[in-house]
């Protein structure tokens, strides 16, 4: 038996108490079969579903996270939730990326009450896809304290990220398709290294600074990042006072 049949990857799934839970009920009357290591966790609209408790999710070990929402047009609130669960699902997965992290280890999926099938179905691919991808951090090549630190440093950045979600990216969007342009799209990518990839390093730098003093050429070599970038981040750092130089280390130490 090959080790991806073997890992049994821990899935959180956080399901809309009136649609995918449903749905998830009736696969389980039905005896459709799905991985017992998927644990569900009920909300009342997929659009409960925050930043930072699928990075919570991911920084506490999970290998995988699921949303289920209400398929669109049929979410029970006006806010309309499942839409800006899928806002958040987009930006994630582009967090995800952007610190190394495959972002298809989140997974949102629109299950209706009445289809247990297709939940039993879509658990079981998702299921599948993460066991491929082998456990959280070693399926990417990255080891634990680099995985622990980077999801840190977006963990620390929320209540930015929401700002900025807040104020440039909630979007009048109607539908999933309008959704999937925008944010694969060049304005997305533009406005996500404006507002939010610089900072991204900046707290990234810091989490690796808390750890010990380093050096320019280190920091970038740990980071992936190059040394001329790491050295503007530092400049605008030290500039706002969050990183200072230690003379006697001949290193950068956070302020
Ligand atoms: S109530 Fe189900 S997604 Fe909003």
């Amino acid at each position: 038996m090959g080790t991806e049949l073997k890992f049994k990857p821990k899935i959180l799934g956080f399901v809309c108490n009136w649609c995918c839970y449903a749905g998830a009920d009736l696969a389980g009357v039905s005896r459709y079969q799905y991985p017992p290591y998927i644990k569900l966790i009920r909300v009342m609209c997929s659009g409960r579903v925050d930043l930072a408790l699928v990075l919570r999710a991911f920084s506490n070990g999970a290998d995988g996270v699921f949303i289920g929402g209400c398929w669109p047009g049929e979410c029970h609130y006006v806010t309309e939730g499942n839409y800006n669960a899928l806002s958040m699902m987009y930006l994630c997965r582009k967090l995800l990326a952007h610190v190394g992290v495959n972002p298809e280890r989140l997974r949102l999926e629109w299950v209706s009450a009445s289809e247990g099938i297709r939940f039993a179905e879509v658990m079981n691919d998702f299921a599948a896809k993460v066991r491929k991808l082998g456990p959280l951090g070693k399926g990417e090549g990255i080891d634990e304290n680099a995985l622990k630190s980077r999801l840190e440093a977006v963990t620390n950045l929320v209540p930015y990220i929401k700002l900025v979600e807040r104020e440039r990216l909630r979007l009048p969007f109607k539908s999933e398709e309008e959704y999937r342009k925008f944010f694969t799209g060049d304005e997305f990518n533009r406005l996500f290294e404006e507002t939010v990839a610089e900072k991204l390093a900046i707290s990234r730098i810091i989490s690796l600074l808390r750890e010990g003093p380093f050096t320019t050429g280190e920091i970038a070599k740990i980071l992936g990042l190059t040394a001329s970038e790491v050295s503007r981040h530092l400049n605008s750092s030290v500039r706002q006072g969050l990183v200072r130089y230690a003379e006697n280390l001949k290193a950068f130490v956070p302020a």
